[in-house]
């Protein structure tokens, strides 16, 4: 009987480890990673491009004095670089499990690639990279205005309007 219930139990942990696998929940790496082979003049360097964008410092703004005076104004209490509230648009992976966290994944990088184009722990060898259709199936996505507006509406205290076709070159990164 207690042989019985002790195989009962072991199958159901096979059957619940299967089912958070089968979930296909991808980590977070950090944009150093993504940078070694996206740092190639010849073919765009997205990685340099990022860096000179708003997005680079995002986390970085939130310990400005300007950043103090955003939260008082909104009523927000506390440090802004450690609050929910303004975190939620200036880092990646905001309210992400810790264990969905590689280990060279930081928040002071700010909004980084995989904000847009998803965690990248899947996707990012070379044989799947190479291969569009098997990149998105492990989790790269290929972004659309949909994801700007994630953050760029009205609740972001400096919210200044948002118009893709006027925002989006400023942070374009083609290949050429
Ligand atoms: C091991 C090298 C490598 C790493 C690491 C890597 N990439 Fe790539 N990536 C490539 C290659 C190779 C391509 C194919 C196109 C090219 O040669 O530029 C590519 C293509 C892409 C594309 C375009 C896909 C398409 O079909 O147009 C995106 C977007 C992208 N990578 C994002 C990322 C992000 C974000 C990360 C980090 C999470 C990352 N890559 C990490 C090598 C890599
Ligand atoms: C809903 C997303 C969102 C939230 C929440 C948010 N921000 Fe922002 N923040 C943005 C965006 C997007 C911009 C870029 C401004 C623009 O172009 O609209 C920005 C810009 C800024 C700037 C730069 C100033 C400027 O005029 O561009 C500061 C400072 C700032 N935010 C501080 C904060 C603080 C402090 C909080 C928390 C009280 C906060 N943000 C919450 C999205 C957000
Ligand atoms: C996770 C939230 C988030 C997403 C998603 C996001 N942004 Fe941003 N964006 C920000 C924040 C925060 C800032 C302001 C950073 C700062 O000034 O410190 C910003 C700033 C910018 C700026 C600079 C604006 C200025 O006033 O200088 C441009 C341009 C921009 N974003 C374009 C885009 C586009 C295009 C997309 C979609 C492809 C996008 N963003 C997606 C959070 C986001
Ligand atoms: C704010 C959102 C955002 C961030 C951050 C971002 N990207 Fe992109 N990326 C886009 C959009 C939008 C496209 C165009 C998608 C399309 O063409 O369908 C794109 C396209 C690409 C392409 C394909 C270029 C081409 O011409 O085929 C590569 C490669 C790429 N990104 C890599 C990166 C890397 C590496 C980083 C970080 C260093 C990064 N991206 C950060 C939004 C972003």
């Amino acid at each position: 009987m207690a042989k019985k219930s002790l195989i009962l139990t072991i199958g159901l942990l096979f059957i619940f480890c299967g089912l958070s696998v089968a979930e296909g929940e991808h980590k977070y790496i950090g944009v150093k990673k993504c940078s070694m082979c996206h740092q190639s003049d010849a073919k765009g360097n997205q990685y340099k491009q990022w860096l000179s964008t708003a997005h680079a410092k995002a986390y970085e703004r939130l310990g400005s004095p300007e950043a103090k005076e955003t939260a008082e104004k909104a009523g927000v209490s506390g440090n802004p670089q450690e609050v929910g509230q303004c975190l939620k648009c200036h880092i990646t992976a905001y309210g992400a499990d810790g264990s969905l966290l590689d280990s060279g994944f930081k928040k002071e990088d700010g909004v980084q690639c995989e904000t847009c184009h998803g965690a990248g722990s899947d996707y990012m060898a070379m044989s799947v990279m190479q291969d569009r259709d098997k990149a998105i199936a492990a989790g790269l996505i290929m972004p659309t205005e949909e994801v700007c507006v994630k953050c760029h509406n009205e609740e972001s205290p400096n919210f200044k309007g948002f118009n893709f076709d006027e925002y989006y070159p400023k942070i374009a990164h083609p290949r050429p």
